[in-house]
């Protein structure tokens, strides 16, 4: 059976979707570099789904050497790597990080939405593919769904021709920078101890709790508190795995909220 490897910790239903296009999904290890090439190497897949400018959901951004080696590994095996990049337009610390497409068009098809831009009930995205790629996908869409609804699509372009779009994007950052900020701020008044990482895009951070933490406790007594929080095991391939975290989603909440849900679970999140 053809196999894909996907990024762990990762969407889990991208398994699913997989299985159900006849393929075998395999789990590569991410660490603080990004996914494990060399485990790739290893999974006989020639195909990887990966988030290289901000991993999801660990925020790691894939190290210089790593993209060099993905692109390496592709060639090798006359490969394929899908670049998802779904929160990109959202970037906080300025440093510019280059797409894999940009390093590798032959053997990279970069996906991107308009979930994160505008909204995900719109359904809308894009793929930047390789010339070899084009015909297959045009026509896997079209047996798929007969096509993304053509009036969203044409007001989706008159709102990017007006220049509107991009001034959204603008306020958006600007918003979006102010609710990092306050789960930054906030963290860091109530429970200091905590380590936040992956915040360099995108709407979420990961707090990495004491070691020995039971994850799931800390997600189920901060649920009795009224604050929704998830945990890493749910995007582990084996959700044994620790060590403990918590993937904390500030896209969708306000300022206040971020503030008053952080000084709510402190205690929980806190060492002993
Ligand atoms: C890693 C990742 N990619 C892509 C998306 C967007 O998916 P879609 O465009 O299907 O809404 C999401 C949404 O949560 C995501 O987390």
């Amino acid at each position: 059976m053809r196999r894909i490897a996907f990024e762990d910790p990762g969407d889990r239903d991208t398994y699913a979707i997989a299985e159900r296009a006849g393929l075998e999904a395999v789990p590569v290890p991410v660490d603080e570099h990004g996914v494990d090439v060399a485990a790739l190497v290893g999974t006989g897949a020639r195909a990887v789904l990966v988030t290289p400018a901000h991993q999801a959901p660990t925020g790691v951004v894939l190290a210089p050497e790593r993209r060099q080696a993905l692109v390496a590994w592709a060639t090798e095996v006359d490969g394929l790597v899908i670049e998802d990049e779904y929160d990109n337009e959202f970037r906080y610390d300025r440093q510019p990080v280059g797409s894999l497409e940009g390093l590798a068009p032959n053997r990279v098809a970069s996906i991107g939405t308009v979930s994160k831009t505008l909204a995900p009930a719109l359904r809308l995205g894009w793929i930047v593919c390789p010339s070899w790629l084009v015909e297959a996908v045009a026509h896997e869409k079209r047996i798929a769904d007969r096509g993304s609804p053509g009036l969203d699509q044409l007001a989706l372009a008159t709102l990017i021709e007006s220049g509107r779009y991009d001034r959204h994007l603008r306020h958006m950052r600007t918003v979006y920078a102010a609710r990092r900020a306050a789960l930054v701020e906030a963290l860091a008044a109530h429970a200091p101890d905590i380590a936040l990482t992956g915040l360099a895009a995108g709407f979420h951070a990961v707090a990495h709790l004491p070691d020995g933490r039971e994850e799931r406790a800390v997600v189920s007594a901060a649920r009795d508190r009224s604050v929704g929080l998830y945990g890493m095991s749910r995007y582990r391939a084996d959700a044994a795995i620790h060590p403990p975290r918590l993937v904390l989603g500030f896209g969708n909440l306000s300022v206040s909220a971020i503030t008053r849900g952080v000084a709510a679970i402190a205690d929980l999140l806190a060492g002993e």
